[in-house]
């Protein structure tokens, strides 16, 4: 139609993962048997403690409290910060439309560092602004000198890191950081998966850069209780913003953004916040297990990881082919992306011990093509 965004007609959609059900049945398999690993989800679920508090919500019928409050609160005690620097949405995904949306006009810049997270250039690009590229080397480091160049030339308005890095898993330095947090501009750290994080104590924590957010007028940090706390379901994230810009989120957000079950079950698992702790380090253990398996894979090339997902480099035949393969064979469900820099790779959410038992199994039986010569 003529009366669509001019710029919409080029964009692009979003190529989200399909849900269970529907990819059982394209597969001819029940959904039972499927080994997910495309999503990096957390195979465990919620906290029991959760899944109880679903089970009895007293106000279902009634539109949830749209500033949060309570679970705001379970924020600003857990993280020790005043509850007015929160903002919750449901998921990050909406917080990231939500900081384009109060800081583009079309043809402002969004300052990206692909291969990463998809959503920061996408939405982007929903509001017709543009994106300016500044790749990553080929292990995936940022061109810290480039990116620098980058803001110098082009003035972005926002810089979008997630750290550890979707799809590589490949976490920030401080230094790194540090030196970025100095650009003028507005540095938005993606900490989605910060709980799986070696080095940091339990759940990552010392690895976040959350508590500065107080401290600066140009940080701002987006976690998600989608992956560690196993809500992705819900559609729950949050982040810690500068006051200048909840001041400008408020204003702008939908009134009842995040459902009362989403609520109940992000302020739940904050409470019983300890109770994530041996989930996430048996997570990361079997990333070790699956990491060190993936070494012996003849045709593999694993990335090491600070994520409950890996990125594997096939080296002899076609990532697609091999996706396809565990798929329609196995029954495992594994992202491959047709992107540059990423087109001979795929990336394996961690799940649990039996799924690597299914995976390896699969992987030892599969024989690479080789790649038809390019004409
Ligand atoms: C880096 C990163 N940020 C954000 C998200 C989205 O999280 P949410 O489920 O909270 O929208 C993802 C999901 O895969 C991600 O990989």
């Amino acid at each position: 139609m003529s009366s669509l965004r001019a710029h919409l007609h080029q964009l692009p959609p979003y190529k989200p993962v399909e849900p269970y059900d529907v990819l059982a049945r394209r597969l001819g398999r029940d959904p039972e048997t499927l080994v997910k690993l495309d999503a990096n989800e957390n195979p465990y679920g919620p906290l029991p403690q959760v899944r109880e508090a679903l089970a009895h919500l007293a106000y279902p019928h009634i539109y949830p409290d749209p500033e949060s409050r309570r679970l705001r609160q379970a924020l600003a005690e857990t993280y020790d910060l005043p509850m007015e620097h929160f903002f919750v949405g449901a998921g990050a995904d909406e917080l990231i439309e939500l900081i384009i949306r109060v800081l583009m006009d079309p043809g402002d810049v969004l300052v990206d560092c692909p291969p990463t997270f998809g959503m920061y250039s996408f939405v982007a690009r929903v509001y017709n602004a543009r994106v300016v590229e500044v790749p990553r080397n080929p292990d995936f480091s940022l061109r810290v000198d480039a990116l620098m160049d980058a803001v110098r030339v082009y003035r972005p308005k926002v810089l979008f890191l997630a750290t550890p890095n979707n799809p590589d898993g490949s976490l920030l330095s401080r230094e790194v950081v540090d030196a970025l947090l100095e650009l003028p501009t507005v540095v938005v750290l993606d900490e989605a998966y910060i709980e799986f994080t070696d080095n940091g104590g339990p759940l990552g924590e010392g690895n976040s850069r959350i508590r500065e957010v107080p401290h600066r007028k140009n940080l701002v940090v987006l976690r998600t209780f989608s992956k560690a706390a196993g809500l992705a379901g819900l559609r729950v994230g949050y982040g810690a913003f500068p006051l200048w810009l909840t001041e400008a989120l408020w204003k702008v957000k939908q009134p009842y953004n995040v459902s009362v079950a989403a609520q109940v079950a992000a302020e739940v698992t904050l409470r019983h916040r300890e109770d994530l702790i041996p989930i996430v380090e048996r997570l990361r253990a079997e990333r070790q297990r699956l990491y060190e398996a993936l070494q012996t894979v003849p045709y593999l090339e694993p990335y090491p990881s600070q994520t409950n997902f890996i990125l594997v480099r096939v080296r002899e035949g076609s990532a697609q082919a091999l996706r396809d393969y565990l798929a329609q064979e196995h029954g495992i469900l594994v992202r491959y992306f047709s992107t540059p820099g990423l087109s001979d790779c795929v990336r394996i959410s961690v799940g649990r011990p039996e799924d690597t038992d299914r995976l390896l199994e699969a992987l030892a039986q599969w024989t690479p093509q080789p790649l038809a010569a390019p004409r």
